[in-house]
């Protein structure tokens, strides 16, 4: 997939109120923000456009509150979070349209920074209402979408914004899309793919299209239950998903016309149940027994693996080996991510990884700094990796 977007850096954008679309949807428990990625990875465009001379509009979502004002989901905790992350004032207006937004947004002056309140409180947006959008657009010259991690969907500040103002793209979405194009549009070969987490349904289509891709795909977690399954093995007591099994099996017989090897655990760490510290034993993956259930990738798929590594020259990684969250269950998952990011730290390795849970097993890891790129995209990494064009980048490379 070849696209040309224009990137905001080239732009004149003094004087001019830009619209910024960003990702705020960041992971908060208790009030407390959990993992500051998404607002760390914003800064540079923020901090570009404000030194630049331009008025910024700041817009997010925050969770799902469905066209609804809910102060459980209000911007407002993030005033202080981004004035500390852009060390600058960050203005606050409680409604992204009407009189309120426009009178804020009319009297910024260059360099000024506003905040918008979630624009998911209004119901235009998840329609991609076209006048929600030019309410939007009102008192700025020009768009920018900076939240690749949003542009699966087709809402109204990501889509049919583009219709009323000159549109770009940021640093943060430009970063995404040339570390995911490194690795399935032209990467430095062989290139291999590692696909885990616990279901083979959500991520079939990716399967099958990294599989055209990959020269070798390495599969863990629940989801290579299923595909030992396929194989004829009894499983015991592991997740696996019962109606999936004749898609593994005939992924497992396609992947030989594409020349990609499929590399499933040889061996597993098993437990009687799902917690910590419990006793463990390995057994081949041929031989779990019934009262068990695996719950991580054994010591010789582990080195089997991380030899393929040392041969690849790309790796694309979605997704945990094991259940990674409880000890003794992250061995496989941080084994194969500490020598991926040795390998790209001798520079012998172009790593890209994203995707849900990720980000945090590598963060977990401590490896995501080491890492070529690790994305801050969820939803529209997993639907990129099935070779879906995302509406929201579309429209851009349209505009
Ligand atoms: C995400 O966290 O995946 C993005 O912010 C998109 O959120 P959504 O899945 O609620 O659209
Ligand atoms: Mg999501």
């Amino acid at each position: 997939m070849t696209l040309s977007i224009k990137n905001i850096i080239n732009e004149k954008v003094k004087d001019k109120s830009v619209f910024i679309r960003a990702d705020l949807n960041i992971p908060m428990s208790d009030g407390k923000v959990t993992d500051f990625m998404r607002v760390e990875r914003l800064v540079p465009t923020i901090k570009y456009l404000k030194s630049s001379g331009a008025k910024v509009i700041i817009c997010s979502h925050f969770g799902r509150p469905e066209g609804i004002i809910n102060k459980d989901y209000s911007l407002k905790p993030l005033i202080n979070i981004l004035s500390k992350a852009l060390d600058s004032e960050v203005k606050f207006t409680e409604s992204c349209t009407g009189p309120k937004a426009l009178k804020a947004k009319g009297s910024l002056i260059s360099g000024e920074i506003l905040l918008l309140e979630n624009v998911r409180f209004h119901k235009g947006e998840a329609t991609n209402d076209i006048q929600f959008a030019e309410e939007l657009a009102q008192k700025c010259d020009i768009f920018v979408n900076d939240a690749f991690s949003c542009s699966h969907r087709e809402h109204a500040s990501l889509h049919a914004i583009t219709n009323f103002l000159p549109s770009y793209s940021g640093i943060l979405l430009n970063e995404e899309i040339t570390a995911l194009q490194s690795v399935l549009s032209s990467p430095s070969k062989p290139v291999a793919a590692l696909v885990g987490g616990a279901k083979i349904s959500t991520k079939i289509n990716i399967i099958e299209y990294l599989m055209t891709r990959m020269d070798y795909l390495i599969i863990g977690g629940g989801m290579a239950n299923t595909f030992l399954v396929a194989k004829g093995f009894a499983v015991g007591k592991s997740l696996f998903e019962k109606e999936a099994v004749e898609v593994a099996k005939s992924i497992l017989e396609k992947s030989k016309k594409y020349k990609c090897e499929i590399i499933l655990p040889m061996d597993l760490v098993v437990a009687k149940k799902f917690e910590a510290n419990i006793d463990t034993q390995i057994v081949s993956s041929d031989m779990i027994p019934s009262d068990m259930m695996a719950l991580d990738i054994g010591p010789k798929s582990i080195d089997k693996m991380n030899a393929i590594l040392k041969n690849i020259k790309t790796l694309l990684w979605n997704g945990p080996l094991g259940a990674f969250e409880i000890e003794p269950f992250g061995k496989g998952t941080f084994s194969l991510a500490k020598v991926a990011s040795d390998l790209t730290e001798e520079g012998k390795l172009i790593t890209v990884a994203g995707g849900g849970d990720t980000a945090f097993a590598l963060n977990k890891a401590g490896v995501t700094e080491k890492f070529t790129y690790v994305s801050s995209a969820g939803g529209a990494f997993l639907e990129w990796l099935e070779g879906v064009q995302l509406p929201s980048i579309s429209v851009l490379s349209n505009n």
